[in-house]
């Protein structure tokens, strides 16, 4: 972008705009603002994008792979040259809830902004104050995005955003509690869970912004990687979501792929307020179809199949041989130490790709404040065989109370092919 031009533009237009940053502003209400705006860039996780590890905070440079190409995010620090140091407010969030830039350019929608739509005027102006004034500026200079044509030419993202984005404000569900609504206006907003929780379109767009549409979190696939709906988690109490969100695991289960990042630098800095209003939403949402309830007749097969250890299986030998130190005969691990695998999400997903990825590469979870150690399962890919996995996969997703298709080697050999 051509930075000398923009600057005359933003000089021309600040008389216009003037008016809605240069609001007078007391000493002490500037630190609680800011303080506020940095608590906001945390549900935002505006750090997940804009920061890489070892450079400083939000001065960009991240790769985004998309399939039109590749798209680096940029520097938001308040420097001058090199970041947004000349946004007026009202371009700050023209460029954050509209995804337009000041020069009247569209930015690619690799930055969410059809869901930072609905973030309220209250907390842009926080947002503003703290990238403004908490932030240190940096001249790092990020890469130039440079895809090909015609995905080189931002003015079609105009037409995207024509077809697929909404400029409609958050909309609180009627008759609902102050607490679902305030989890609700996280997760449609700042938290922008629906950009990878929610099926995406022909357009690559989430093909539902908000609760009023059942589509909204219904699950979709990153990388292949399943995305499980959000739609009331009928498989974890209030307390069990919560958890999750803040410490990457529950009695239960154990975090893995991109929600990891998602955790640690997001989720985990949520209050207790704001996480029990997520999981409260997440609740009352409801219209998902209950996973299968335990089968404890089959739970008990299987697990005095493993215990005789008699006529097993290759899946079921490899199982007892690799996994069953640590996740056990009765497939339910330990809580809170080892993930339970008898009617684990990850395990029954109709794409299997996130278990053999577990398989292959390991696990580990994020460290956070309330849960600092970084429990890891180590990764299998040099032990077992394309076929092996197969068929211990195959094992895992039927047995105990699961059901779910068979993989085949082939399916594990395209994963492997994937790790670094
Ligand atoms: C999922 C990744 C992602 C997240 C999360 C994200 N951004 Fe971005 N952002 C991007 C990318 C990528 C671009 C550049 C897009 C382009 O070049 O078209 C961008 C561009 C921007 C711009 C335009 C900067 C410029 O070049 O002038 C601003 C402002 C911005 N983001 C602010 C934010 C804020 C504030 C948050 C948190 C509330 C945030 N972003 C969260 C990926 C992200
Ligand atoms: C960058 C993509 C991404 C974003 C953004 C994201 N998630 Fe996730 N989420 C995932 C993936 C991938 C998984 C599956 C993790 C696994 O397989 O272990 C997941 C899993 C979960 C689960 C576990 C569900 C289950 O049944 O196992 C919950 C709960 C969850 N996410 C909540 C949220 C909330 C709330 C937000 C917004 C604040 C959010 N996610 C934002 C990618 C994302
Ligand atoms: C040394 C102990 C150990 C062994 C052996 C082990 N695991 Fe794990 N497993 C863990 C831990 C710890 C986690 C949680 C790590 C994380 O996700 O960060 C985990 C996570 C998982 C998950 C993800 C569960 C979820 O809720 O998302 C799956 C699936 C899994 N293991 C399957 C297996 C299989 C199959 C084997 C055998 C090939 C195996 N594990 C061997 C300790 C182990």
């Amino acid at each position: 972008m051509n930075k000398l031009k923009l600057n005359s533009f933003i000089a021309s237009s600040a008389l216009l705009l003037g008016s809605l940053s240069a609001l007078p502003v007391h000493a002490e209400d500037e630190a609680q603002l800011i303080k506020q705006g940095e608590y906001l860039s945390r549900l935002g996780d505006c750090m997940a994008c804009h920061s890489l590890p070892g450079k400083p905070d939000y001065a960009g440079g991240l790769a985004i792979t998309s399939n039109i190409g590749t798209i680096f995010s940029t520097n938001i620090t308040p420097d001058k040259q090199h970041g947004i140091g000349n946004y007026s407010e009202q371009q700050f969030a023209d460029a954050v809830r509209k995804g337009i830039l000041p020069d009247g350019s569209r930015l690619y929608p690799a930055m969410p902004y059809p869901d930072y739509a609905r973030i309220s005027d209250a907390d842009i102006h926080a947002l503003y104050v703290y990238f403004m004034k908490g932030v240190q500026p940096s001249a790092e200079q990020p890469p130039e995005t440079d895809l090909s044509f015609p995905f080189s030419q931002r003015w079609g993202m105009r037409f995207w955003n024509w077809a697929f984005a909404s400029d409609k404000p958050f909309r609180p569900i009627g008759g609902a509690s102050a607490e679902v609504n305030r989890g609700a206006y996280i997760v449609e907003s700042l938290g922008h869970c629906g950009s990878c929780h929610t099926p995406r379109g022909l357009g690559m767009n989430e093909k539902a912004l908000d609760s009023g549409d059942e589509q909204f979190l219904a699950g979709g696939s990153l990388n292949h990687w399943a995305v499980p709906s959000l739609r009331g988690l009928p498989h974890w109490s209030q307390q069990e979501i919560v958890d999750y969100l803040q410490t990457g695991r529950n009695d239960k289960a154990a975090v893995g792929g991109e929600m990891t990042s998602v955790i640690e630098h997001s989720s985990s800095h949520m209050t207790d307020a704001d996480l029990n209003a997520i999981a409260a939403y997440l609740k009352f949402l409801g219209g998902n179809p209950p996973l299968q309830a335990y089968n404890v007749q089959a739970q008990q097969a299987t697990e005095a199949k493993l215990t005789a250890a008699k006529n097993l299986s290759e899946g079921e030998r490899l199982y007892l041989d690799n996994c069953g130190a640590c996740h056990f005969v009765t497939g339910k691990g330990a809580p809170g130490v080892f993930p339970e695998l008898d009617q684990a999400t990850i395990v029954n997903a109709s794409d299997p790709t996130g278990l053999i990825h577990t398989i292959l590469a390991g696990a580990q979870q994020p460290s956070v404040a309330k849960a600092p150690s970084k429990l890891a399962m180590p990764g299998f890919a040099g032990r077992l065989s394309d076929d092996e996995v197969a068929q211990l996969a195959t094992f895992i997703r039927q047995g105990w109370s699961n059901s779910a298709p068979a993989v085949s080697k082939d399916q594990v050999a395209e994963v492997r092919k994937t790790l670094k």
